[in-house]
């Protein structure tokens, strides 16, 4: 069997308006436009990854929360309808997708040989998360190609931050492995926003973009300095800065899914292309591609 590759990883962030905003004939809610800034960086990354050949997005989630361990998706298919908690008026999302069941048992248990609390997801009737969805979604709009999707856990709340990031670094290695030993060709997929501080109230039109900026300068501060040493390549200052990051921007890298991602890479000195930055209700959002 050939050896299989990471070829690339991406920071792919899942807000709702994203996917609201494009009108997929999946969504039930319609929208006039918005975060086109967003949308186009997207548009920047899918035309990127056509031009590589790839068998499977791994995508980690932070809104597949499995309070201990890590969970795998166990089944080859899933479809039904995921409705974003927060915002039913934006993404009632009717999903179809196919898992690549082989692989996601490989990183279960090479991160299980880790000793790792692992777990497969065998329940037909689970709910796919709409983090994973709408990454996987923004990037591969088509659907042509089987995801494998892995939760994230609460160690950030039972121990600390730095607890879980450095779990997440072990998981990273694991699914590295299990990759090389399958013999894919793998994108992954991080699926969160940066600063995360957000509007708590929403205008008549959500996609009024009038209302949409930062929530506050010592976010965008932040999200500036993180790019910025993603745009180095200094993936290793990056991963070291991620705990105070998290703490003090209120970043959605408290999932670990980054630190996942980055640690899968081997921390690449690769220059990352910032396919674009945005704001949605506040919170701060890049779309990002490591090519390895
Ligand atoms: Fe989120």
């Amino acid at each position: 069997m050939k050896k299989g590759k990471i070829v690339a990883g991406c920071l792919a962030p899942h807000p709702p308006h994203l996917v609201y905003a494009e009108n997929p004939p999946q969504n039930e809610p319609r929208a006039e436009c918005g975060w086109e800034t967003l949308r186009w960086a997207y548009e920047r990354l899918r035309k990127s990854l056509s031009q590589i050949e790839y068998d499977v997005l791994v995508v980690h989630s932070p809104h597949w929360r499995t309070q201990i361990g890590t969970h795998f998706l166990g089944l080859p298919h899933f479809k039904s309808l995921s409705v974003d908690p927060v915002f039913p008026n934006l993404f009632r999302y009717h999903y179809d997708l196919n898992v690549d069941v082989e692989l996601s048992k490989a990183i279960h248990d090479e991160a299980k040989a880790a000793g790792m609390q692992t777990s497969m997801m065998t329940n037909k009737d689970f709910r796919i998360d709409y983090g994973t969805i709408i990454s996987c979604h923004l990037t591969n709009p088509s659907w042509n190609k089987p995801i494998v999707a892995i939760s994230s856990n609460g160690g950030a709340r039972y121990f600390n931050m730095d607890v879980m990031q450095a779990s997440m670094f072990e998981l990273g290695q694991a699914t590295k492995r299990a990759i090389e030993k399958s013999g894919r060709r793998a994108v992954l997929l991080s699926s969160n926003s940066l600063s995360h501080r957000h509007f708590v109230t929403e205008g008549e039109l959500p996609e009024d973009m009038s209302r949409e900026h930062i929530n506050n300068h010592n976010q965008y501060l932040w999200d500036m300095k993180m790019i910025d040493l993603m745009k180095k390549g200094q993936a290793r200052e990056l991963a070291e800065t991620i705990t105070d990051f998290t703490e003090q921007a209120v970043a959605e890298t408290d999932g670990g899914s980054l630190s996942w991602m980055l640690s899968a890479m081997d921390f690449p000195t690769v220059q990352a292309e910032v396919h674009g930055y945005g704001t949605v209700i506040g919170t701060g959002n890049a779309v990002v591609e490591w090519r390895l």
